[in-house]
């Protein structure tokens, strides 16, 4: 059957993922060349409703939709009836009744974006939901991956940091262990949740063993804004000890830098580590174009199965 929605990467295929990937991989090929003007959208109309704090995939998925020709409109929670009460799926249905082809949603709830999906008509994309997924982004990661590797499969992959919190490592351990990479993971024992280990993950007692021959090293931002106590002593604490500096990447000399963005400079990563010739925190950000591209072609088309 195929899909009205792109919820998360744990529903997907194999074969789902890398229709994406291939599409976006055209994409970013195109706007390397420096084409803009892409017409599979043209007449259509996508709502951008985020309910959390967004600069690059909000902005991304903006570009992408109007790139392909789409009408975008940007609702702005904080000056939206949000705040006079109303609930997600009220709003949804109200979008809906507008007759949109797409709400592309961001919310601090896990599963929100499948209960909007339950609700409307309109293609539904998450654009991060909670501590839950973050699709767009894994795929964006796995796309940057698969253009500098030419594969996925038998990459070693380490992520570190704040992996409790975050919906970018559970969607990277869903799709690249669907294609075959070995996921790595380490976080301190307050940031590491149970049972990662069942969906794939390979834990690591510390960071030098993620690290260890690794092919990328993905970094992930220590989420303050997520935590109700202290889950380490310091940021300066965390930096030392739990941080990825080119001394400990002196482990895998060529790996590539990999960082969703926003990063706290000089806690998760060095400075030396994000501007250095490794890095690809800023290749990723059109990745993320391209594979945004790539998701709303595929859902627009009904070929996304
Ligand atoms: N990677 C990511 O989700 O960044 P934003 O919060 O800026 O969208």
């Amino acid at each position: 059957m195929n899909r009205k929605d792109l919820l998360g990467l744990f529903d997907l295929s194999a074969e789902e993922i890398w229709k994406i990937l291939s599409l976006g991989l055209e994409y970013k090929a195109a706007l390397k060349g420096g084409e803009k003007n892409f017409g599979q959208l043209r007449g259509k109309s996508a709502v951008i409703l985020f309910y959390e704090n967004s600069t690059r995939t909000r902005t991304s998925f903006e570009l992408a939709a109007k790139l392909l020709g789409a009408h975008v409109i940007n609702i702005s929670v904080a000056t939206s009836s949000v705040q006079k009460g109303e609930t997600l799926i009220d709003t949804g249905k109200t979008l809906d009744a507008m007759l949109h082809d797409f709400l592309i949603i961001r919310h601090p709830m896990g599963g929100a974006p499948k209960l909007l999906a339950e609700t409307v008509k309109a293609h539904v994309v998450n654009g991060g939901d909670g501590m839950t997924e973050h699709p767009t982004q894994a795929l964006l990661d796995m796309l940057t991956l698969r253009e500098h590797f030419g594969r996925i499969e038998g990459l070693k992959v380490a992520i570190l940091g704040d992996i409790r919190h975050s919906r970018v490592a559970k969607s990277n351990l869903y799709g690249l262990g669907k294609l075959g990479a070995e996921v790595r993971m380490f976080a301190p024992k307050t940031l590491m949740p149970e049972g990662l280990e069942r969906e794939g993950a390979v834990i690591c007692s510390s960071r030098e063993e993620a690290i260890a021959g690794a092919d990328a090293v993905m970094g992930l931002r220590i989420q303050l804004e997520r935590q109700k106590a202290g889950n380490f002593p310091s940021l300066g604490e965390y930096a030392k000890y739990y941080g990825i500096s080119e001394e400990v990447l002196r482990l895998a000399p060529n790996a590539l830098i990999l960082h969703p963005g926003p990063v706290n400079r000089g806690v998760e990563l060095t400075s030396g580590v994000i501007d250095g010739e490794n890095s690809r925190i800023e290749d990723q950000v059109l990745s993320g174009v391209a594979v945004r591209m790539a998701v709303l072609t595929l859902l627009d088309r009904g070929t996304l199965s």
